[in-house]
């Protein structure tokens, strides 16, 4: 079956969908009103692109409204200069019950020498929402590559771990 508000969407049913049918690729410039007295960007002007296309991402997963519920930790590890172009990309690397782990890789590229450099990776997770707020079910994820395979169990060792801080945090904290 193929969803009819994206035909590049292909739906296999309750078993399913690929990380392919979901991936998202956003391009932007950096311009002078994003950028710092030094002229790179903000990192915040990055978390916002980071925090969009992940929840294009994962809302054309779900097909749902979606909001963020957490971002693990984001380390940017080069800066990037005013005239500079930026690419984001992001994948559903894996999905629950109603939520979704989202990968967004960063890279900077100057158009002027053609080169390009990794500028931050992070991992989101969002939740889908009916009609009335509630978080809702989503269909599982099908990775098929090798590296979709790896993110998958990636994703899947980060919830765990997520998981397992904030059940010591609780035990602590109340
Ligand atoms: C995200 C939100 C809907 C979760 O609500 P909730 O009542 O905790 O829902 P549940 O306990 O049923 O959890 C729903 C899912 O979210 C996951 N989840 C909840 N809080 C999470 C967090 N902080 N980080 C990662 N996952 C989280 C749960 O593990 C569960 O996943 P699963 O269904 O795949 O197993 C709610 O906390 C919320 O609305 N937060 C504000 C979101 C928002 O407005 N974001 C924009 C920026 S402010």
């Amino acid at each position: 079956m193929t969803n009819s508000s994206n035909p590049n969407a292909t739906i296999k049913g309750p078993s399913g969908k690929s990380p392919r049918d979901s991936t998202v690729t956003m391009t932007e410039i950096v311009l002078p009103s994003h950028a710092n007295a030094l002229g790179t960007i903000f990192g915040g002007k990055i978390m916002e692109w980071i925090d969009i296309a992940g929840a294009i991402a994962a809302g054309r997963h779900a097909r749902r409204i979606v909001v963020t519920a957490s971002i693990d930790a984001l380390h940017f590890v080069a800066p990037v200069k005013v005239g500079h172009i930026v690419h984001i990309r992001a994948s559903v690397n894996w999905a629950g019950r109603t939520s979704m782990e989202v990968g967004v890789r960063v890279d900077s590229e100057n158009q002027v020498t053609g080169e390009s450099h990794h500028t931050a990776t992070a991992y989101l997770t969002f939740v889908a929402l009916d009609e009335h707020g509630r978080p809702t079910q989503v269909q599982p994820i099908l990775p098929s590559t090798p590296e979709e395979k790896r993110r998958f169990e990636s994703a899947q060792k980060r919830r765990e771990s997520r998981m397992r801080l904030a059940e010591e945090l609780k035990k602590e904290h109340g």
